[in-house]
């Protein structure tokens, strides 16, 4: 920041609402302070997904992950952001029974970590429980499409919406919007009615394996940068490969140790004096 410059305000929920058909409202996923560090210097909107027990804790999918570790990585998160807007996953489990519920655990996901708003997935079962927080001073995100969180009933990781399921997915899509989403995250379903959501409603859409007609677009931070050189899906650009990267790094550095030509003279301390005693 220039000195006598004023610092740039954190972006709201109802700041992203209000770009609904501008400019392209830029998402990634975060999970630790150094990765949301450099994230905010370029998104808009940062999401602790629940993507994070698969990425950081080894998870075969989203089912097992806790209250517990969305607040422990939402913390970690908080430090990092400066004004990208903050959103927490609600993890399976935490808000699904009621709305009662629903309100009571992004409460305490709100009052831990500081998030600006959570995200919560389904469409109009879910609309009921979406306007019940946000007449409550939740902000929530909405998630249709493909919602991971029911891998089990969709039978795969499959893309959503495709021929006649289609109109369910833009009523899902209205659904949320009328019960007073500020957003909502549109994830692997057919372009075309990524494009007609899109159109039909007035909060903004952020696709993932949508369409580039999307208000913005999200991706999981380590699929994008190559983190894990086997998984490819369609729908992610690798931006950098630092799996491959980091692969090399670890070899080299064994490699190192092994031959003792790590450390070398400039990583070890000078000599030290023969007066000490047990020097010599
Ligand atoms: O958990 C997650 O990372 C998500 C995505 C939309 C990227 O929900």
């Amino acid at each position: 920041m220039a000195y006598g410059s004023a610092p740039t305000p954190p972006v709201t929920p109802p700041a992203i609402l209000a770009r609904k058909g501008a400019a392209p409202i830029v998402c990634l996923t975060a999970y630790t302070s150094p990765i949301a560090q450099l994230v905010d210097r370029h998104c808009d909107l940062v999401l602790v997904g629940d993507s994070v027990g698969m990425v950081m804790h080894g998870l075969p999918d989203t089912l097992g992950v806790t209250l517990e570790m969305m607040i422990l990585h939402g913390k970690a998160v908080r430090r990092g952001l400066k004004t990208a807007l903050m959103v927490v996953d609600m993890p399976f489990g935490s808000y699904e029974e009621s709305p009662e519920q629903a309100f009571r655990n992004a409460a305490t996901l709100m009052r831990e970590t500081g998030c600006g708003a959570v995200k919560l997935e389904g469409g109009a079962h879910m609309a009921p429980t979406i306007r019940f927080l946000t007449q409550r001073a939740i902000p929530v995100m909405a998630h249709i499409g493909l919602t991971p969180q029911s891998v089990h009933s969709f039978g795969g990781y499959k893309v959503q919406g495709r021929g006649a399921e289609a109109q369910a997915v833009l009523a899902d899509a209205q659904a949320v919007t009328e019960a007073g989403a500020f957003s909502v995250v549109i994830e692997k379903v057919p372009d075309i009615l990524a494009r007609r959501i899109t159109a039909d409603v007035d909060i903004p859409t952020i696709g993932i394996g949508a369409s580039a007609a999307c208000d913005g677009q999200i991706l999981v931070v380590d699929d994008m940068l190559g983190m894990f050189a086997e998984f490819k899906p369609k729908f992610v650009k690798r931006y950098a490969e630092l799996g491959v990267e980091a692969d090399k790094a670890i070899a080299a550095y064994a490699e190192d140790v092994r031959e003792r030509r790590f450390p070398a003279n400039e990583h070890v301390f000078g000599d030290v004096p023969a007066s000490v005693p047990g020097a010599g």
